[in-house]
C-alpha cells in the first residue's frame, strides 16, 4: 500500500469572500517528487501557505495529515520543526544582510550565546557548494542577483533539517543550466529519502522530475496524472481544460527602416567603478522588429536595458542612443519615457511594482499624465484605463482596488505590463516578460507584444527561455561577459547555436 507523508482534505480558504481554494485535496507519497501545476491564480501558492502555517490553523476549513498526525501548525516555525520547508515564490531575502547572516537568520549558530561567526562562514560555504553557488559568504544578498538570490534560498532551506521541502517556482529566475542543476540536487535529495513538493510553469522541467502531477483549476483540484501518462500536453490540458495549438502566435513581421540604434555603450558598475560590464555594445532595431538578447545569468543583459533606460543601472556611461537618426538624450528615467523608452523589469517585487499600492494605481504609475490635467488625477480615467488593461490582459482579480500583493504572482507581472503598455513606449525593452506566466497567458503576452510589433514599436525581449527567445525573436543577439558575441537571424537560429555564442570566450568577441 502506498504510504502518503501528506495528506490534505478537503481545504477551503477565503480572502474576504473570495474562494481561492475550494475543497482541494491533494496526497503525497513518501520519498517522491509531487508537481503541482495550474493556471495563475488557480490557488497553487495558497495551497502551500496553508500546508506550511503561513496561513495558520483555524484560518481555512479541511484537515491536513502528516506522518497520519492531524496537523495544527499556527504558523511556519510549527512546520518547519516536523521538518517541512517551503520556499516561497517571491524572494525573502533580506537585502542589506549578507548571505550568510540570511541563510542563519533565526538559526544563528552561537555557542554559549554568541555567534560563531567562523563556523557561520564555514557552514555556509557548505551549503553554497551543495548548490553549486560560486559566490562568497560575506557578500550582501542585494549584491547579487536574483537568479543567485534563489539558490541561496534553496541553501537556506538544505540548512535547515528538511524531510518535505516545497519549491514555489524555484527555477523561474534561474537559467537552463542552473536550473538543471537545481533539479538534479531535487533528484539526489528524493535518493536521500527527502519528499518534494514543486511548483513550476515550466512544464518541461516539471516532466523531467515529477513523479506524478496535481492539477488545480480556480481552486479546485482536477486530477492527478501518473508517471506514465506525464506529458506538456497532458498537463496543459489537464491545466486549460483544452488543447493549446500554437505556444507561439503565427508572425508575419513588416519591417521598417532601422529606427533604434545604440552605439559604444560602456557601463560601469555602479559600485566597483573599475569593473566594466557593458563594453562597446552596438545594436540596433527597426520598426516593427522584434530582437532578443540571449547570455546566460550574469551576462549583462539587464544591466544594458536598465542603463539604457534612463542610466536606472550602472556609473560612469558612455556611449550614443539613437531614434529615427538623431541622438536622444537618456540620462535619467523621466527623459527616457519622455523619448519613447519603456523598460519592464525582471525582478517585480523590487523594481516593477509598488506593493503598498492598489492595482489600478500601479498600473497608472508611468503615465500620469495620461490620465490627469493640471496636474490633477481624473479618477474616473484612471478607473477606465485600469479596467481596459485588465480585460486586455486578462488579469484574474476581483476589482482594481485591490492591493497588488493579493495577486497571484503570474497576475502582478501582468499589471507590470500593462503599467508600461500604458506609457506607450515606442521602444519597450522586456526583461524576462514571462516568467511565472502560465502556458496560456504566456501566449497572450506575446500576442499582446506581437501586436505592439505590428503597429511599428521596437522590442527587445531579455530571456533565459531560449525556446521563447526563438519563438518570438526575428532576430537575436548574443551577449557574454559585457559584449555581444554574435547577431543570429530567425531562420539560422537553434538553441545550439545560441549556447554556443553566449558562452564565447573574450577572444573570440567581435
Ligand atoms: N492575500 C490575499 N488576499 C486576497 N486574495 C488572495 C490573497 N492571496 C491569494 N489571493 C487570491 O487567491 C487566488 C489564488 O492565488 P495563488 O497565489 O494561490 O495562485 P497561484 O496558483 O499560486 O498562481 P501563480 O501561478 O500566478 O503564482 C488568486 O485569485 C489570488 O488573487
Ligand atoms: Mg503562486
Amino acid at each position: 500500500m502506498a504510504d502518503y507523508i501528506l495528506e490534505m482534505k478537503n481545504i477551503v480558504k477565503e480572502f474576504s469572500g473570495v474562494r481561492a481554494l475550494d475543497n482541494v485535496n491533494f496526497k503525497i507519497e513518501r520519498g517522491t517528487i509531487h508537481g503541482l501545476c495550474g493556471e495563475n491564480g488557480a490557488g497553487k501558492s495558497t495551497l502551500m501557505n496553508v500546508l506550511s502555517g503561513l496561513y495558520g490553523y483555524g484560518s481555512y476549513e479541511g484537515d491536513i495529515f502528516y506522518d497520519e498526525e492531524k496537523c495544527t501548525f499556527k504558523n511556519l516555525r510549527d512546520s518547519e520543526k516536523k521538518g517541512i520547508v517551503i520556499i516561497h515564490q517571491e524572494l525573502a531575502l533580506s537585502p542589506y544582510l549578507s548571505i550568510k547572516e540570511n541563510i542563519f537568520l533565526g538559526n544563528e549558530q552561537a555557542k554559549h550565546g554568541i555567534i560563531d561567526w567562523n563556523l557561520t562562514e564555514q557552514k555556509t560555504t557548505e551549503l553554497l557548494d551543495k548548490v553549486g553557488l560560486k559566490v562568497n559568504a560575506n557578500l550582501l544578498a542585494s549584491q547579487i542577483g536574483v537568479g543567485q538570490q534563489q539558490l541561496v534560498e534553496i541553501a537556506k532551506a538544505f540548512s535547515k533539517s528538511v524531510e518535505l521541502l516545497i519549491l514555489d517556482e524555484p527555477t523561474a529566475a534561474l537559467n537552463e543550466e542552473e536550473s538543471e542543476n537545481l533539479l538534479r540536487l531535487i533528484k539526489e535529495f528524493k535518493n536521500q529519502g527527502i519528499t518534494s513538493i514543486i511548483i513550476s510553469h515550466k512544464l518541461n522541467e516539471i516532466v523531467t522530475v515529477a513523479d506524478r502531477i496535481t492539477i488545480l483549476r480556480d481552486g479546485r483540484t482536477i486530477e492527478t496524472i501518473e508517471k506514465e501518462e506525464i506529458s506538456e500536453d497532458r498537463i496543459i490540458r489537464g491545466m486549460v481544460g483544452r488543447d493549446l495549438e500554437n505556444r507561439y502566435p503565427e508572425r508575419h513581421p513588416n519591417l521598417g527602416e532601422t529606427y533604434f540604434e545604440v552605439k559604444n555603450w560602456t557601463v560601469h558598475h555602479p559600485i566597483d567603478g573599475e569593473r566594466i560590464v557593458n563594453k562597446q555594445v552596438n545594436f540596433s532595431i527597426r520598426s516593427g522588429e522584434i530582437i532578443g538578447i540571449a547570455g546566460l545569468m550574469g551576462a549583462g543583459r539587464t544591466e544594458l536595458a536598465m542603463s539604457i533606460f534612463g542610466h536606472s543601472y550602472g556609473k560612469n556611461i558612455q556611449g550614443e542612443v539613437y531614434k529615427e537618426g538623431k541622438k536622444i538624450d537618456v540620462r535619467d528615467v523621466p527623459t527616457a519615457i519622455k523619448n519613447g523608452l519603456a523598460y519592464v523589469s525582471e525582478d517585480r517585487k523590487a523594481l516593477g511594482l509598488n506593493l503598498l499600492m492598489d492595482i489600478r494605481e500601479n498600473t497608472t504609475l508611468a503615465s500620469l499624465n495620461k490620465i490627469s490635467q493640471s496636474g490633477v488625477i481624473d479618477s474616473e480615467k484612471e478607473v477606465q484605463v485600469s479596467e481596459i488593461y485588465k480585460s486586455k490582459m486578462r488579469t484574474k482579480m476581483n476589482s482594481i482596488y485591490q492591493n497588488i500583493g493579493s495577486l497571484s504572482g503570474g497576475n502582478q507581472q501582468k499589471v507590470v505590463l500593462s503599467k508600461w503598455l500604458m506609457t506607450e513606449p515606442d521602444i519597450l525593452f522586456l526583461d524576462e516578460p514571462t516568467r511565472g506566466i502560465d502556458v496560456g497567458a504566456k501566449y497572450e503576452i506575446y500576442t499582446i507584444i506581437e501586436e505592439m510589433a505590428a503597429a511599428g514599436k521596437c522590442i527587445c525581449i531579455i530571456s533565459s527561455e531560449l525556446p521563447e527567445i526563438i519563438g518570438m525573436c526575428d532576430r537575436i543577439y548574443t551577449m557574454n561577459e559585457g559584449r555581444l558575441t554574435g547577431e543570429v537571424l530567425k531562420k539560422e537560429a537553434t538553441q545550439e547555436k545560441l549556447m554556443t555564442l553566449m558562452t564565447m570566450e573574450k577572444e573570440g568577441v567581435r
